[in-house]
């Protein structure tokens, strides 16, 4: 018997799920992300860590501009999980219509989120798998009326949504397994 066993304390949570919104070259992308968290006591600038796949459009998008916008999802957007967690901005606009408002530097920005932050890049950390944004936000926008939407609200999501975010989720640990990193620093 492993060391590690299937259920670990890491499991359990429930995150806060969040929109990663980016854009380079012409081309856009969003993708849903629960690896999001402050990293500093300090209020302002607040200070943010993004945990971005290496699998994923939208971290290419991130890693060619330097900024990305962070969106904290309401529950009115559970739909949104799929549109912008199943499949790849690398083969569609996942904002067909959406009404998207653009940052000053051209980041899609969606409304009726509780808010959202642009976020710029300080630092990367590349685990293989992995890439840590290590941000600090340039501008904000927070709604005190949101709702926000979390981890355990996924299970209110149709069956077959469900299934198929469940065989993407085994997709990508598999491929992730090829590049994690794992050496020390
Ligand atoms: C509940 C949930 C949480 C997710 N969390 C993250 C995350 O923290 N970081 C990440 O890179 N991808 C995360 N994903 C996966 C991306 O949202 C997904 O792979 C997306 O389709 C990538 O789209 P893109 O290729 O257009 O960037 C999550 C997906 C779901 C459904």
């Amino acid at each position: 018997m492993g060391l590690l066993s299937p259920g670990s304390i890491v499991d359990h949570s429930n995150r806060e799920l969040y929109l990663v919104t980016a854009a380079a070259a012409g081309r856009r992308s969003g993708c849903i992300a629960t690896w999001v968290m402050p990293y500093s006591l300090v209020p302002q600038p607040r200070r943010i860590l993004i945990s971005l796949s290496r699998l994923n459009f939208t971290q290419e998008l991130v890693a060619a501009r330097g900024q990305l916008a962070l969106h904290l999802l309401d529950q009115a957007q559970l739909p949104w999980v799929a549109r912008f967690g199943l499949s790849s901005g690398r083969d569609q606009d996942k904002f067909a219509d959406l009404a998207v408002t653009e940052s000053p530097t051209g980041l899609p920005l969606l409304g009726d989120t509780c808010g959202w932050l642009i976020c710029q890049v300080l630092q990367t950390v590349d685990t293989g798998d992995r890439v840590l944004y290590l941000t600090e936000a340039v501008a904000e926008h927070f709604n005190p009326a949101g709702r926000p939407l979390r981890e355990a609200d996924l299970g209110r999501l149709p069956p077959d949504i469900q299934a198929a975010l469940g065989e993407k989720y085994q997709r990508d640990v598999a491929q992730s397994a090829l590049y994690v990193r794992r050496d020390r620093v």
